[in-house]
C-alpha cells in the first residue's frame, strides 16, 4: 500500500499506545506536542492508557454511535458550527441523545486540545449509544458517552498535493439510503472499509465506490468532484454522498471565483473523460485525482482549477474558525 493514501492513512492508523506522531508541517505548531494525549471521556480527562470504555458499550457491540473528525488550523478550529450541527443530525436520525448542549460540546472540544497543548490538528468525536447488555436494543442504554481525541496528525506529503491520486472504482456498493442513509455518519463504517480493503488490493491510493444505480457515490472517506470544461460536477447527496464539510467549503470557494458547481449524477464513463478530478475530506482536504481505474484523468496531471482550489482552501483554513486560546 502507498504511503500517500487518501482519507484512509490519517484516521484508520489505531495510535492507543503509540507515542504521538509529529506533524509534518513542524512550523506551525506553537509548541511541541505532548508525548501522550488527554483524552476526554464524559467529562473528565484520561491519560491514553486509561482511556477506555465498556465491553458493553453499543458503540463497540454494534456500530451503534456517531463520529465527527474535525481539524484545527493555527489556533482556530476550522467550520466547528457545521460539524456540531452534522453531529447533531446524525443523532437525531438514529434516535440518539447527545447528553450535552452545542455549546457545552464546543466548550469541552477546545479543553480537549487546550490540555493537548496544540495549535494544528485532528479531533475524533464520537458518541456512543452507551453501555447495555448484549441484546441489540438500544433501549438498554440508559447513558450515551461523549469521546473526545485529539491528535497532530501527519498531513500528507506535499508531492501528492502536487502529483495526484490514483483510485479504482470498488465492487462493493455505497449502503442504499433505504438500508442506512450514508449522511448519517454512524460508527458503522464497515461498508466503507470494505470497498478501502479492495482499494488496498489494487495498490490504489483510494477506492470510488457507487451507488446500487451505478452512479459515482464517493469514495471510502472522502467527497469526489469533476470537472469538465470549466465547470465542477459533484455527486448529489441522494446518490449516496456524505454532505462533506470541506465539501461546501468548495461550493463556496467556486462561488467566490465564479465556477459554477451543479450537483449531478455522474457515471464511470464521466469521470474518465473529465479534464481534473479531486476528492475532498476533513483528513484529506483537498487533494488532486490523477488517475481513476487505470486511465489518467487530464493530462494525468493536477489541473489549474484544482491546484487553484488547493491554495484557497488553504488561506481559508488558516484565517478562519473558532478561537481555542483566547
Ligand atoms: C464517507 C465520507 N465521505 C466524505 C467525507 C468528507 O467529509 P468532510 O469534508 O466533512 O470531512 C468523509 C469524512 O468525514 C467520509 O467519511
Amino acid at each position: 500500500m502507498k504511503t500517500s493514501n487518501a482519507g484512509g492513512a490519517v484516521i484508520d492508523q489505531p495510535k492507543s499506545r503509540e507515542a504521538v506522531k509529529p506533524a509534518v508541517d513542524k512550523s506551525t505548531a506553537a509548541k511541541p506536542a505532548a508525548k501522550q494525549s488527554k483524552i476526554y471521556i464524559d467529562g473528565k480527562f484520561y491519560s491514553e492508557a486509561d482511556a477506555k470504555v465498556s465491553v458493553f458499550d453499543h458503540g463497540l457491540l454494534y456500530g451503534d454511535g456517531i463520529f465527527e473528525g474535525i481539524r484545527f488550523y493555527n489556533g482556530r478550529v476550522f467550520r466547528l458550527e457545521e460539524h456540531l450541527e452534522r453531529l447533531w443530525d446524525s443523532a437525531r436520525s438514529i434516535c440518539l441523545h447527545i447528553p450535552m448542549s452545542q455549546r457545552a460540546m464546543t466548550e469541552a472540544l477546545l479543553e480537549t486540545i487546550r490540555q493537548n497543548n496544540l495549535r494544528d490538528g485532528y479531533i475524533r468525536l464520537i458518541v456512543t449509544r452507551g453501555v447495555g447488555n448484549l441484546g441489540l436494543n438500544p433501549e438498554q442504554c440508559k447513558t450515551p458517552s461523549v469521546i473526545i481525541i485529539t491528535a497532530q496528525i501527519a498531513l500528507y506529503p506535499e508531492a501528492v498535493y502536487k502529483n495526484g491520486l490514483s483510485i479504482v472504482t470498488c465492487a462493493t456498493r455505497r449502503t442504499n439510503p433505504s438500508a442506512l442513509n450514508p449522511a448519517v455518519k454512524s460508527l458503522n463504517y464497515l461498508n466503507n472499509i470494505m470497498a478501502r480493503i479492495e482499494a488496498n488490493q489494487a495498490n490504489a491510493d483510494e477506492g470510488l465506490m457507487l451507488n446500487d444505480e451505478g452512479n459515482v457515490a464517493e469514495c471510502t472517506a472522502d467527497n469526489v468532484f469533476i470537472i469538465k470544461r470549466g465547470h465542477i460536477f459533484t455527486p448529489p447527496i441522494t446518490a449516496g454522498a456524505l454532505r462533506g464539510i470541506t465539501r461546501a467549503v468548495v461550493f463556496e470557494i467556486a462561488a467566490e471565483t465564479g465556477i459554477k458547481v451543479t450537483e449531478a449524477d455522474i457515471t464511470r464513463h464521466e469521470m474518465f473523460v473529465a479534464d481534473e478530478a479531486f476528492l475532498t475530506g476533513t483528513a484529506a482536504e483537498i487533494i488532486p485525482l490523477v488517475k481513476a481505474d487505470g486511465r489518467p484523468i487530464g493530462t494525468g496531471k493536477p489541473g489549474p482549477i484544482t491546484t487553484r482550489m488547493i491554495s484557497r482552501f488553504r488561506e481559508i483554513t488558516r484565517e478562519t474558525g473558532t478561537p481555542i486560546y483566547t
